[in-house]
């Protein structure tokens, strides 16, 4: 086998000039599950056809899964006496769609046991759930992610950015993941579907700098709005949809909105405060143009810190490590 691959990786390096363990491919389980991302997609898009906002609870957890050692299904694992894992750590807040990805597990494992990634179902599902509203496959998921074994809460917080963040914060989470100034703008457009709650935003509407004020970078009549919804500091329970108007629709007016300061969180906001991101975020207007650039980001963003060939293993459980 080791002899074999060693050759493999010759050719390979000959025909590609690459010799790399750890890549993705198209229609990874072609063989050994040739209906695996038909019935991901079936699953998933049934339903979303019955709640609109499961494309914004899927793309969200994978999201965190790739971005919390990498996409290895981590995002999924469930706590244990001995193990407090990912989904309990603060940024958890609202993850949803856990009872999806183990719906689509279960029949997958009724159909061909042992073969499809947890991490994969996830990637796949959250193209498909997003999709649905096209019709047609949105971005490319390259497949052969294998789920990892090791999910915990205390790394989630130094992983996943915060609303709070400036854009050098911001940046440098991104780039520690191995991706750009131009895949942060692209990728943070993924808030024109779903909902935000009141408290990771309001400072901005009522004490902004502890002087009872409002953040001068939010657009006043948007803010006005917005204190309709989150009526005082202390509303920890309501939620506001991100894209005014259209939090189910996946398009462009992220950024529309966002050059006129109408971003949710100072994190969006953020983006206009950077030279070149600011002028990433004018590029960007047109859904044309997003839905091109979010293709090749997700793409990007889908390759983080996989495990493949050996490394890790199958799950038969998204929730739980095999023993
Ligand atoms: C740039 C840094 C980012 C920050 C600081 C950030 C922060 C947040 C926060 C605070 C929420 C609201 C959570 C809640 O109140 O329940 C949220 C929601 C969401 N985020 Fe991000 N996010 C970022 C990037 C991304 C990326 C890269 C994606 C996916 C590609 C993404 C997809 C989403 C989606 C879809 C939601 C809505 C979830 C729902 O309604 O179920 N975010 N984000
Ligand atoms: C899923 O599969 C079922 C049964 O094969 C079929 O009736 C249904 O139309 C499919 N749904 C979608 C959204 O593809
Ligand atoms: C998020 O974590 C808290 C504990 O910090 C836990 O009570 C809650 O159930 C978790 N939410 C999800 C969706 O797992
Ligand atoms: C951004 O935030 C970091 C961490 O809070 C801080 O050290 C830095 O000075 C801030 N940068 C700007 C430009 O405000
Ligand atoms: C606003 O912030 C200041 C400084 O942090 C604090 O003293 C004050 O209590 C806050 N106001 C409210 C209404 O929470």
């Amino acid at each position: 086998m080791k002899t074999y691959f060693i050759f493999a990786c010759v050719v390979a390096l000959t025909v590609a000039g690459v010799c790399q363990a750890g890549v993705l491919r198209k229609n990874f389980y072609s063989n050994s599950c040739p209906s695996a991302e038909a019935i991901v997609k079936n699953i998933t898009q049934t339903l979303v056809a019955s709640d609109p906002g499961l494309p914004a609870d899927l793309l969200r957890m994978h999201f965190h899964d790739c971005f919390v050692r990498g996409c290895d299904g981590s995002v999924l694992i469930t706590s244990t006496a001995n193990n407090i894992a990912e989904k309990d750590s603060i940024p958890n807040l609202s993850l949803e769609g856990f009872d999806v990805i183990d719906e689509i597990k279960t029949e997958l494992e009724s159909k061909c046991a042992g073969k499809v990634s947890c991490a994969d179902i996830l990637a796949l599902a959250a193209r498909d759930a997003v999709s649905f509203q096209f019709q047609k496959p949105m971005w490319e998921v390259l497949t052969g992610r294998r789920d990892g074994k090791v999910s915990l809460a205390s790394e989630v917080l130094a992983n996943i950015p915060s609303p709070f963040f400036n854009f050098s914060t911001l940046l440098k989470g991104f780039q520690s993941k191995g991706l750009t100034v131009h895949d942060l703008v692209v990728l943070s457009g993924a808030h024109t579907i779903g909902h935000g709650n009141c408290i990771l935003f309001s400072n901005r509407l009522y004490n902004f700098t502890g002087k009872g004020d409002q953040d001068p970078s939010l657009d006043p009549t948007y803010a006005a709005f917005l204190k309709t919804k989150c009526k005082s500091l202390s509303d920890t329970t309501t939620t506001v949809g991100m894209d005014p108007d259209s939090s189910t629709n996946f398009d462009a007016s992220y950024y529309v909105n966002l050059k006129h300061k109408k971003g949710l969180f100072q994190s969006d906001a953020a983006l206009l405060t950077n030279r070149i991101s600011n002028k990433i975020v004018g590029e960007l207007q047109k859904s044309t143009d997003f839905f091109k650039e979010f293709a090749q980001s997700m793409k990007r963003m889908g390759a983080i810190g996989v495990l493949t060939g050996n490394s890790g293993e199958i799950r038969k459980t998204c929730g739980v490590i095999n023993s």
